[in-house]
């Protein structure tokens, strides 16, 4: 079973994220659902459970305390032509007012001058707030070209970097040094055109829902009047905590600081396996109370190799115990992980090296 061979998936690749997990998981377990039903994704990330939930037109809510993710996910509830996309982009372009733009070899090294000027540009205009459907998706859209291989089939405005993570910037200028490569020149306004073009040919119909950038802890969600019937979710897997670090240069875009931010904020505690399975107990608890009785929930979770940690299913299995809000574990199916992108990644140093296996946990909320 595969999502929808149309176009209207095409909004999905709207921008990479380390950590994504495939449209096809959440979207073949909502076959399932009936119409009017909720779908809640605690730790949506880029959004796949949220989309695929659109494309069943069903109504979703979800929450990334990524406000990368947030953004990313936020455009794929979005629906808007590509000529609104391209007219704002083209409206931002053309203010003329001073804008702040950051210097040192890293820029110099990244970006072609004329290419930095329309990126910060943007930025100006993105740190006043993302404010409309349109400052959504051409952010998300923008963050999406913002940087990436050479030579790769969605042209990038950057230097040869990775596309779903951004390295340390004195790793990436030693790499550049080595291999000489130099940032491409283009037109960032044709690029933005292209892009949309593809992207928003085709898109599911609208529905329901929101997503927000908080902390699932605080329980944001279960303050809202609607109950959820299917939780697909995949929390940080242990270990892995570098999620706005690994974003750095995105985050920037939409303005964050000019430099990898290692005070990543509002993450499920990494410090020891206790801590972190307290947190995810907390946020089981509040997705129970946002839930109506009998709901699903679909966690996937897999171990880092190398980290020294207990099994990442038993600190699962361990938190919805620890939760005691009538979660009831009815199966554990090992599946194994997407295949990872095919971009030279051993090049750039990967901020974890993926799991082999990943397992599936499918509870029930008992009444
Ligand atoms: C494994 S990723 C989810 C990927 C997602 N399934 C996708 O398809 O893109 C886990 C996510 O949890 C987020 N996260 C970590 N701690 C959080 C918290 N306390 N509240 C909300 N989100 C959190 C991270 O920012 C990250 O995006």
């Amino acid at each position: 079973m595969r999502p929808p061979t149309d176009n209207t998936w095409r909004l999905h690749t709207i921008c990479p994220y380390f950590t994504r997990f495939p449209l096809r998981f959440p979207y073949e377990r909502l076959r399932r659902a009936h119409a009017g039903q909720w779908v809640l994704d605690p730790f949506c990330g880029s959004g796949a459970t949220v989309f695929a939930a659109r494309l069943h037109g069903l109504g979703a809510v979800g929450v990334d305390s990524n406000p990368v993710a947030a953004v990313i996910a936020r455009a794929k509830c979005c629906r808007l032509t590509a000529r609104a996309v391209t007219a704002h982009a083209a409206d931002i372009l053309t203010d003329t007012r001073p804008v702040e733009t950051p210097t040192g070899p890293f820029w110099e090294a990244a970006y072609a001058p004329e290419v930095l000027r329309a990126l910060c540009r943007f930025r100006a205009h993105f740190c006043a707030g993302l404010k409309t459907p349109a400052d959504v998706v051409l952010a998300a859209l923008l963050m999406g070209v913002l940087h990436g291989p050479k030579h790769s089939v969605i042209h990038c405005c950057s230097n040869h970097m990775p596309a779903d993570f951004a390295p340390c910037p004195h790793r990436i200028m030693a790499d550049w040094s080595r291999s000489g490569a130099r940032p491409p020149h283009c037109d960032v306004y044709a690029m933005i055109a292209r892009r949309a073009a593809y992207l928003l040919a085709a898109q599911p119909a609208r529905t329901p829902g929101a997503v927000y950038e908080n902390d699932s802890r605080s329980g944001c969600f279960a303050s809202h009047r609607i109950r959820f019937d299917w939780i697909i979710t995949s929390p940080p897997y242990y270990g892995l905590d570098s999620f706005v670090a690994d974003q750095w240069l995105r985050h920037w875009l939409i303005g964050g600081p000019a430099q990898p931010d290692k005070n990543a904020v509002r993450q499920i505690a990494q410090d020891t396996p206790e801590q972190y399975v307290a947190d995810l107990a907390t946020v089981w608890q509040h997705v129970a109370t946002a839930c109506r009785p009998g709901a699903r929930l679909l966690v996937r979770v897999g171990n880092l190799p190398g980290m020294d940690a207990p099994p990442a299913v038993e600190l699962l299995k361990h938190s919805l115990r620890q939760a005691a809000s009538g979660w009831k574990i009815h199966t554990c199916r090992t599946t194994k992980p997407p295949r990872r992108s095919r971009q030279p990644r051993a090049q750039f140093a990967a901020p974890a090296p993926w799991p082999e296996n990943e397992t599936e946990l499918y509870a029930q909320l008992m009444p």
